[in-house]
């Protein structure tokens, strides 16, 4: 069939001075599949399942858990290709592309001794007022996962082994950047999981994924990516209330610092908080809430620290900022920043907010106000709004009005005010880091949110209940019977 081509971000400079050019390099292709290739897959997977007989969704726990360990042993084998790829194909720098490779094989390790604990305790009998009831935890379906780009690897795989081994069969569609890294892995999937377990698609979204919610046909939905993609899928299947959803989508995370907060370890918290792979995490602090009396000298700390963050390549030592993956994203950025500029705010940082082809050198914005789309708008990108603010109420309002909801960081030392204020931010975010960024990890910890950030929870433990249906068989017994 048809092929894509897969372009790197990475771009190579030949030439030099005025005349100097920036060359794409092109990393391989992907199969383009239709929308029948895609329905083809979905046959084989609903096949597998047989409505719950499938061999695999029947299969005993400890087996399913031994493909899983198979698959892990020989994706091992595969760490230097996958780890390259994922330099080359999202720009991520060495040092993180390898702890992704690496989380990712603890994470279904965790995942794995998780479940073999469950399984130890999972016959347990329930007897209640005359009636006999024993737990099973049965598989949903049919499900589709599907990660996002800055995490194509490992939040993949957080929504694709607990599908797998809770004994779902699955679809599942790389993501948009970081395709080609799912490669080397193709072999190991195939010679750890029987036929029809385990579906990959490649294609365009609209074309693939949309006739199979369309279909009716999958009954668990696994999404990490933009509130936008999800809901549109959503959308297509028949029945969405039949649809079990585990999302984690768009977020704009606060940092409110106070004046009394631990000035040197606050700021390194913010730099790698919200410039971390340039600031494509959906974790990341997307915007800053600093008390007045501070918030110049912040600033100006802040701007000298972000200034010394190195740009380059991703297998340059120590490099912070690489390329971003995405086409236009640096127009998206200028415009951010622009809009800002324009309602009174300054790039703070020498050259903050200079672009050269994919790179974009981080700016930190100040001070930005309500006007500014910066305000409201997720980023997912390497800019630093910062907002002063003279009462905690203002900071408080912020929160309660946003349609997110994921995590925020709250730096300051006073026990009470910071007590205070996580009573009322416990009902408004799934997550209140005290003294340190906003982040995932680590995988044992509950990762949710509340309003448009996210639906369900995934960790290593709660993933294996997000994948699975307790199903209760009661008898009733008088004395006498013999359970
Ligand atoms: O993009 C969102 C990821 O879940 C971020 O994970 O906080 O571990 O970097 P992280």
């Amino acid at each position: 069939g048809e092929l894509s081509p897969v372009i790197s971000p990475v771009q190579f400079r030949s030439g030099a001075g005025a005349s100097a050019q920036l060359s794409p390099v092109l990393l391989g292709y992907t199969p383009l599949l239709d929308a029948n290739a895609a329905l083809q897959a979905l046959d084989g997977a609903v096949k597998a399942y047989d409505l719950g007989r499938g061999d695999w969704p029947s299969m005993p726990v400890l087996q399913r858990i031994g493909h899983v360990e198979k698959f892990l042993g020989l994706m091992q084998q595969q760490r230097r290709e996958v780890v390259r790829l994922l330099m080359w194909e999202i720009g991520k720098n060495y040092t993180d592309a390898a702890k992704e490779f690496d989380r990712t094989c603890d994470y279904i390790r965790d995942t794995i001794a998780a479940l073999k604990q469950q399984d130890r305790a999972a016959s347990h009998f329930i007897i209640e007022q005359g009636a006999l009831g024993k737990i099973r935890r049965v598989p949903v379906g049919v499900a589709l996962c599907m990660g996002p780009f800055n995490y194509p690897l490992n939040e993949t795989f957080t929504t694709l082994i607990p599908a797998l081994i809770m004994g779902n069969t699955v679809i599942f569609k790389p993501a948009k950047y970081g395709v080609l890294l799912i490669q080397p892995l193709l072999r190991a999937f195939q010679q750890s999981f029987p036929a029809g377990v385990i579906n990959i698609i490649y294609g365009r979204g609209r074309e693939t994924v949309g006739v199979l919610m369309e279909s009716g046909k999958i009954d668990l939905f696994a999404f990490i990516g933009t509130n936008k993609g999800a809901s549109d899928l959503k959308r297509m299947h028949p029945k969405p209330h039949r649809l079990r959803a585990v999302l984690g989508l768009d977020a704009k995370n606060p940092g409110i610092i106070f004046a009394d907060a631990d000035f040197k370890r606050t700021l390194s918290e913010v730099v790698s908080g919200a410039l971390s792979f340039n600031g494509q995490r959906c974790t990341a602090l997307k915007i800053l809430f600093v008390e007045r009396s501070i918030a110049d000298r912040f600033v100006t700390e802040l701007s000298a620290a972000v200034a010394k963050l190195p740009l380059g390549m991703p297998w340059d030592k120590d490099v912070a900022i690489t390329p971003l993956p995405e086409p236009g994203k640096t127009v998206f950025l200028t415009e951010l920043l622009q809009d800002a500029l324009a309602k009174g705010a300054a790039v703070q940082n020498p050259n903050g907010g200079e672009t050269a082809g994919p790179l974009f050198r981080p700016a930190v914005l100040y001070p930005v106000n309500s006007q500014m789309r910066l305000y409201n708008e997720e980023q997912f990108g390497p800019l630093v709004p910062v907002v002063p603010f003279d009462h905690i109420d203002e900071v408080i309002d912020y929160v309660v009005n946003s349609n997110f909801g994921q995590q925020l960081s709250i730096f300051g030392q006073n026990a009470r005010q910071v007590g205070e204020l996580v009573d009322i931010f416990a009902n408004q975010v799934g997550r209140i880091n005290i003294n340190a960024q906003c982040q995932r990890g680590p995988d044992s910890f509950p990762f949710n949110g509340r309003k448009d950030s996210a639906e369900g929870t995934l960790s290593v433990v709660d993933a294996l209940r997000q994948f699975s249906i307790p199903t209760l068989v009661a008898t009733k017994y008088q004395d006498g019977d013999v359970a």
